[in-house]
């Protein structure tokens, strides 16, 4: 069965080019298709047997995926812009990155990490080493998700300084875990019923017009300055720096409302950190590997690197992979040789499948200059709901247009905010992003929401073409021109 699908995937990449790829899944589509009581009595399945717990963006199975494109078991077929929660980067099965897999499939697969050294584990941080956001980055280990990187983020930190308090901001997330929901603050679902959480976090808050309740255009130095404030005075009258391990922080807010974290707040918490001796932790999980590449000299696969900020842990998952469980927590040597052999592991942790994929990222990434295209696609995107929001018509609905590289958001206006909300309009229909989302998806392309606030984000493939871009803008028109002409 494994070496069925392994020659499978082999044979695709070796054919080499994408279309002939392309035809072979368009035949396998349509077979699947064909067999669609077999695939009604799977949903049945689904719907009786998975988790309630579960949220689910469309109905029926994905069975396949290409480039930024993917296909649903009765044919439906849509354009990406989710890219699975901003993973699949280089678009779904990459021939590069499955090839590596494959390949990698029929040497080894499970060698733990606490038994023995693997080969991609080593050469993946022979890839990463240089593209680190700070040189001082060198001591790396491998789990499989972002909560699990986050979890030996601040497990590391505690052990390190022997201080247990952690600060997390406004609006963060950072997963599901257990030490991982308690750092997170953008929607209570992500706790509810299950208090008392992990003791020791404060939250402080993240410099957001929407949390400060002013306006838009507030300036991003006022915002700055304020945030910086309450994080003093959160040290001075909730948590000691004594007894404050680390400041965890995304350089933009993901689910959050991709709010990008302004240069001079990071530098800010820079300053603070080095001034208490707490840790810095950056969570790029959802920012890195890319995503938000695209402004200026200092531009490279991370978005803390706008800033010049130095992380002393850096974590990092979803895009590392393009698809395949790994996440990664990077620090530097001289902190983690405080950390005992064994107090840090997992059976599944830097699985050699993953990181053979992971390598093949790296190197596809720098092939194909897919940092070049984020910066024409981005400017592409940005030009676009600029204009959008300049538009007459939609000018009234549209609160904000923001973000990096290709995580983008739109705010829309809402008119169910809360009363106290000075951004609130009593005029607009009630749940725009959703409804925007839901037409995009009946018209052809996936796409998310965020946030507690009506917000749409765009997660786009890194190398998506120009065409696929200004085929998801244009649906994106249409299901917004819907939404408010049906009000
Ligand atoms: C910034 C950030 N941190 C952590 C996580 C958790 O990652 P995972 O879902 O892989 O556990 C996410 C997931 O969306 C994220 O966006």
């Amino acid at each position: 069965m494994l070496r069925a699908w392994t020659s499978a995937l082999l044979s695709v990449s070796k054919n080499g080019t994408r279309l002939v790829a392309s035809a072979s899944r368009i035949q396998r589509v349509s077979a699947r298709g064909m067999a669609s009581a077999t695939s009604s009595s799977l949903e049945e399945i689904g719907e009786l047997h998975v988790t309630k717990g579960l949220g689910r963006l469309v109905t029926g199975m994905m069975v396949d995926g290409d480039g930024s494109y993917v296909t649903m078991d009765d044919g439906r077929h849509y354009l990406d812009f989710t890219c699975g929660i901003g993973v699949t980067g280089l678009g779904h099965c990459h021939p590069k990155v499955s090839k590596a897999a494959a390949d990698q499939c029929l040497s080894i697969v499970h060698s733990q990490c606490s038994i023995a050294f693997h080969k991609p584990y080593l050469e993946l941080i022979q890839r990463l080493l240089p593209i680190m956001p700070h040189k001082s980055l060198d001591s790396f280990f491998f789990w499989n998700s972002g909560s699990e990187a986050v979890e030996a983020a601040l497990k590391m930190a505690r052990i390190i300084t022997g201080k247990q308090n952690i600060i997390s901001m406004q609006g963060a997330y950072h997963g599901r875990t257990f030490g991982a929901m308690a750092v997170t603050k953008s929607k209570t679902i992500y706790s509810e019923g299950v208090h008392p959480l992990m003791p020791g976090v404060f939250t402080t808050p993240f410099p957001y017009w929407h949390h400060a309740n002013v306006g838009p255009e507030t300036p991003t130095k006022k915002l700055t300055e304020d945030a910086l404030y309450q994080l003093d005075l959160l040290l001075s009258q909730q948590t000691a720096p004594e007894n404050t391990a680390a400041i965890i922080v995304e350089p933009v807010i993901g689910e959050g409302g991709y709010v990008p974290a302004p240069v001079e707040f990071l530098q800010g918490l820079r300053a603070i950190c080095d001034k208490h001796d707490i840790l810095l932790i950056v969570d790029e999980v959802q920012s890195g590997f890319g995503r938000t590449s695209g402004r200026g000299k200092k531009d490279g696969f991370f978005a803390i690197q706008e800033s010049g900020v130095r992380p002393d842990i850096l974590v990092i998952a979803k895009g590392l992979a393009n698809g395949f469980p790994l996440s990664g927590v990077v620090s530097r040597k001289e902190l983690t040789d405080k950390l005992k052999p064994g107090s840090m592991g997992g059976t599944y942790a830097g699985n050699a499948v993953s990181c053979a994929a992971a390598v093949a990222v790296v190197d596809a990434m720098q092939e194909e200059n897919v940092l070049e295209n984020v910066k024409a696609r981005s400017k592409q995107l940005f030009d676009f709901l600029s204009g959008l929001r300049a538009t007459p018509a939609y000018a009234p609905f549209i609160l904000d247009v923001r973000g990096r590289g290709l995580m983008v958001a739109m705010e829309f206006a809402s008119s169910t905010a809360s009363a106290h909300d000075i951004a609130r309009k009593r005029e607009v229909p009630a749940k725009l992003a959703s409804k925007i989302a839901t037409r995009c998806i009946e018209r052809g392309m996936l796409l998310l929401t965020t946030s507690v606030y009506e917000t749409i984000r765009f997660i786009p493939p890194l190398n998506i073409s120009e065409e696929d871009m200004n085929k998801g803008c244009e649906i994106f028109e249409q299901a917004l021109k819907d939404v408010v002409t049906a009000y």
